[in-house]
This record gives C-alpha cells, sequence and structure tokens, in this order.
C-alpha cells in the first residue's frame, strides 16, 4: 500500500505493508540511517525519532499510524537551535563511546529541552530513563544536556 509521510520537511512516498514499523521506513525506504535497531520493542531507544516533537519509538510505530504527523531523524535534528545546541554540547563533551544508542540519546534531549528548557536532574532522569546505553556514559548524557540547558554542570573531570 502506499503511504505519503512527512519526513524532515519533505514528503516521501512509500509502497509498504501497512504494519511496517516507521524504522524500516526510514532506514531501508528512505535511506536514513542514523535512527538504529537496537531491541525491536521499544524498550532501548536506539531508535527515537519526533513525531511532531515528541520522543517515539519508530520500531513500534506502524507506518499506517504516522499520518500526517512531522517526523524528525537524527540527520536533521541539528536544524532547529535546541537540537544543534544538544548536538554541541554531545561533540564538547565527548559523549560518545560506541555511539549506537547516541542518536536516539539526542533525539530524547532535544524533545526534552525543547519543552523544558531548564530541567531538573527529576526531568532529565523521565526523559532519559528509556534510553539504554550499553558503553554506560550516562554521566556525560546527563552533563551534555546541562550543558546544551546553560546549567551548572559538575567538574568536567568528573564526567569524561
Ligand atoms: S529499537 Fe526501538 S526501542 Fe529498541
Ligand atoms: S555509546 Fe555505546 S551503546 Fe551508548
Amino acid at each position: 500500500m502506499s503511504y505519503t509521510i512527512k519526513v524532515n520537511g519533505k514528503s516521501r512516498t512509500v509502497d509498504v505493508a501497512a504494519d511496517t514499523p516507521l524504522l524500516w521506513v526510514l532506514r531501508d525506504e528512505l535511506d536514513l540511517k542514523g535512527s538504529k535497531f537496537g531491541c525491536g520493542m521499544g524498550l532501548c531507544g536506539a531508535c527515537t525519532v519526533h513525531i511532531n516533537g515528541n520522543p517515539a519509538r519508530s520500531c513500534v510505530t506502524p507506518i499506517a499510524a504516522v499520518g500526517t504527523a512531522n517526523v524528525t531523524t537524527i540527520e536533521a535534528v541539528g536544524d532547529s537551535a535546541v537540537g544543534q545546541k544538544v548536538q554541541n554540547a554531545w561533540l564538547s563533551l565527548d559523549v560518545m563511546q560506541c555511539g549506537y544508542c547516541q542518536a536516539g540519546q539526542i533525539m530524547s534531549a532535544t524533545a526534552l529541552l525543547t519543552k523544558t528548557p531548564k530541567p531538573t536532574d527529576k526531568d532529565i532522569d523521565d526523559a532519559m530513563s528509556g534510553n539504554i546505553c550499553r558503553c554506560a556514559t550516562y554521566t556525560r548524557i546527563r552533563a551534555a544536556i546541562k550543558e546544551a540547558a546553560g546549567l551548572p554542570t559538575e567538574d568536567k573531570r568528573e564526567v569524561v
């Protein structure tokens, strides 16, 4: 079946089954490979994109459920001022290790700071708890979110 969805500001038409996960469409049909497959069950956050600005697990979002919503992926998150700040903070604190989870982390962090520009630790915990990092970069992720928000961070020697 044919679906036209809006991805990173452009209309894209794909011919797939109704229950095809959005992640498959992004990676295999649209060649947007920044969103990663981790668990395929909505449990790890590696596949996180924004749907109308809200973080969504694209591995458990069927294409038929997307409708006319705006989908944003890691490839375009830097187009927003907040996304750019988050990416810069990630680079400045050298957050990544293997990098596999990091697109999802950045998408969740950007959604958080867009809605809550000065998050508390609890806000960060609530927003980021569904994004798993096997390399355990959690301390640097928290510091980078605070840096992007212009909040005081821990001593950087503690987090690098
Ligand atoms: S791959 Fe989607 S949440 Fe793990
Ligand atoms: S950086 Fe390796 S899984 Fe997070």
